[in-house]
């Protein structure tokens, strides 16, 4: 997809998933998700890439709420391994060898469109978060509940835990993302010639 619809743009959560529903019936097994996130690891420096393990989704609506519909998956699925443990080896492995630095952790989910207060990245980070944005959990709910393999990665567009002032902008994220995009890329490539 070039670019993706947002639950924070006004579609509903069933709207935001229904391209993933799309590509499934078309065929797809895997789904590979990148997306601009909030760094709260105070490991993670702006540009950096995190491989997402797991997620939290509390804070958005789930796609699955409402009547089951039985072709697409079951009514309640499992969530043990929504990031596919393959497939972030494989990531792990192709990122040594090009030398791309990588961080794994965990992306905790948010509606937007507003960013985080510093109590809010606070909390977030408390709750288990490596990482924050306003995409990608509801579509990883609806493709696990197809039974699709998914790898995602997030770019680090800026970081929500500083002691100093600590404004964000749009045009920061863009900026991040945009500098991130060559290596983000090229992992990408290598990947999608190993599935
Ligand atoms: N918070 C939420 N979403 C984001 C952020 C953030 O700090 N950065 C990029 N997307």
């Amino acid at each position: 997809m070039a670019g993706r619809f947002h639950y924070y743009e006004g579609y509903s959560a069933e709207q935001v998933v229904f391209p993933i529903r799309v590509m499934k019936f078309l065929g797809i097994r895997t789904l590979l998700i990148s997306n601009a996130a909030g760094g709260m690891n105070p490991a993670f420096r702006v540009g950096d890439l995190m491989i997402i393990r797991d997620h939290i989704s509390f804070f958005t609506p789930n796609p699955l709420v409402g009547r089951n519909f039985e072709a697409l998956g079951p009514r309640f699925p499992d969530m043990s391994e929504p990031y596919s443990h393959e497939l972030i080896g494989k990531a792990k492995n192709i990122a040594k060898r090009l030398e791309i630095t990588l961080h794994e952790g965990v992306y905790a989910g948010v509606t937007g469109p507003t960013f985080e207060t510093r109590a809010e990245y606070k909390l977030l980070h408390l709750a288990g978060g490596d990482a924050v944005g306003m995409s990608t959990v509801q579509e990883v709910i609806a493709a696990r509940h197809m039974g699709l393999n998914v790898f995602a990665l997030s770019v680090i567009t800026d970081l929500g835990i500083r002691e100093e002032d600590n404004v964000i902008t749009h045009e920061e994220v863009l900026e991040a993302a945009r500098e991130a995009e060559p290596k983000l890329t090229s992992l990408f490539k290598a990947l999608i010639s190993e599935l």
